[in-house]
């Protein structure tokens, strides 16, 4: 497996090398992109020494402009490699990571790649609890991002504090078990074809207005990358986001409730796996304007309901089908969750409190309860990423429990998604 090790411009630079032998020491194949600041403290030749590759410096390094190929070397890298851990990490990187300034190699690699992504603070003490630096690694946190926080000790300028570089066997060690996640969850979903919502739908008032609601679709991106790199064939029903879709995964935008509603049912019988995370409208205009309507006094708008896509894809699925919804509380969410589950015959609701501030609707974070027919699991606040791993861990435990996965077995095989129409 192919580790990057990047090393930002601190008087720990030279602890980069202990840690590119330690990661050597467990068979990884590691490879070093240094800022140039990390230059003025290590030469990059011994890097290049220890790793026997050529160490990565710059965006322009070796640039022949008649090659298409020197030119994307950054998306190259950042696909190829199953880690990048960031060690020193300099105040001033956190900063440009975490409002995405990619300026130099280091940083356009670390927007490019899908690969997990740890750092390894280190600085002054005064550096490392300045607000500023702080709300970087909040930043950077939510995001996925796994901080190494630094230790406490004297450190290189004289001061006493928190703010050296985390222990290199630890840095290494952190490195290890997020590969072994990876590896191990690499597969675990290649036999599911999995069906996801996601965004809030717009239901047209005139051609200019609709009614909407608040939803990102944040957390069925976050659901299907999750499958996606799990081995699943995934569909995304996408109601507008400002999201880039995640890669590999086919995708079905729409618009309104009964483009949702008809883009489910299109794709339901190749699902073996269908997970609702959109705010789908409950009710539209029972009558959309052809023309703009004027400002004129007050109106009333007549609503009608849209169609429960959820209730319906419970009724029509074919046999294995797991249907997981989600249930979006503001208030008694247990109590409320419980009902959902129920009236809508799902095989698990994903309960979250919309009411809770910093959570839910838009946010990089979320949490919820996992509710089955015989239990509640609470998955506590974390990254919209890491609780989609966590949902799907869920569902998978639910397949089994269900034993439903020699039904789909016995099954005529579905067909997967191809495209991104
Ligand atoms: O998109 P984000 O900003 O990341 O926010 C995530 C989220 C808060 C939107 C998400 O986590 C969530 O809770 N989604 C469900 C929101 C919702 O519409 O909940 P509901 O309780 O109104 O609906 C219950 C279930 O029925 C949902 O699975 C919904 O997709 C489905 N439904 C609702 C109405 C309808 N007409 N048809 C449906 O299928």
């Amino acid at each position: 497996m192919k580790v990057i090790v990047g090393v930002s411009g601190g008087i720990a630079a030279y602890k980069a090398a202990e840690l590119v032998r330690a990661l050597q020491q467990q068979a990884l194949d590691v490879h070093v992109t240094m800022t140039e600041a990390a230059q003025q403290f290590v030469q990059p030749l011994t890097f290049a020494a220890l790793t026997g590759h050529r160490v990565l410096t710059s965006l322009w390094q070796d640039a022949d402009h008649s090659n298409p190929d020197a030119a994307m070397e950054h998306i190259a890298e950042a696909q190829s490699c199953d880690a990048l851990v960031i060690a020193p990490a300099t105040a001033d990187l956190l900063a440009r990571m975490a409002h995405g300034i990619a300026n130099d190699f280091l940083t356009t690699l670390y927007l490019a790649t899908p690969a997990p992504v740890l750092v390894a603070p280190a600085m002054n003490v005064q550096m490392w609890e300045h607000p500023a630096t702080q709300a970087n690694i909040a930043i950077l946190a939510a995001r996925g991002v796994q901080i190494l926080p630094p230790e406490s000790g004297a450190l290189a300028c004289g001061m006493v504090g928190s703010g050296r570089l985390a222990d290199v066997e630890t840095i290494a060690r952190a490195v290890v078990a997020t590969l072994h996640r990876r590896q191990n969850r690499k597969q675990d979903m290649a036999q599911e074809t999995v069906l996801i919502t996601a965004g809030g739908t717009r239901e047209p008032i005139d051609p200019v207005r609709y009614l909407g609601n608040r939803s990102s679709g944040k957390m069925g991106y976050a659901l299907a990358e999750a499958a996606q790199q799990r081995g699943a064939r995934v569909r995304l029903i996408s109601a507008p986001t400002q999201l880039q879709a995640p890669a590999g995964c086919a995708v079905t935008p729409v618009l309104t409730a009964e483009q949702m509603r008809a883009a489910v049912l299109e794709h339901l019988p190749q699902a073996t796996l269908v997970i609702k995370a959109a705010a789908v409208a409950d009710f539209r205009p029972r009558i959309t304007a052809g023309q703009k309507i004027k400002r004129s006094g007050p109106i009333t708008l007549e609503l009608e309901p849209t169609g429960d896509i959820l209730s319906e894809t419970v009724q029509r699925r074919l046999p294995g089908t797991l249907v997981v919804g989600f249930a979006a509380e503001t208030n008694d969410p247990l109590e409320h969750g419980r009902g959902k589950l129920a009236r809508k015959g799902a095989d698990a609701i994903v309960l979250n409190d919309v009411s809770r501030a910093g959570i839910g609707f838009e946010s990089d974070r979320n949490a919820a309860t996992f509710l089955t027919e015989s239990r509640a699991i609470d998955l506590p606040e974390m990254s919209k990423r890491a609780l989609a791993d966590r949902i799907l861990d869920e569902v998978l435990a639910l397949r089994r429990d269900k034993n439903l996965l020699s039904e789909v077995g016995a099954m005529p095989t579905r067909r997967a998604p191809t495209d991104r129409g």
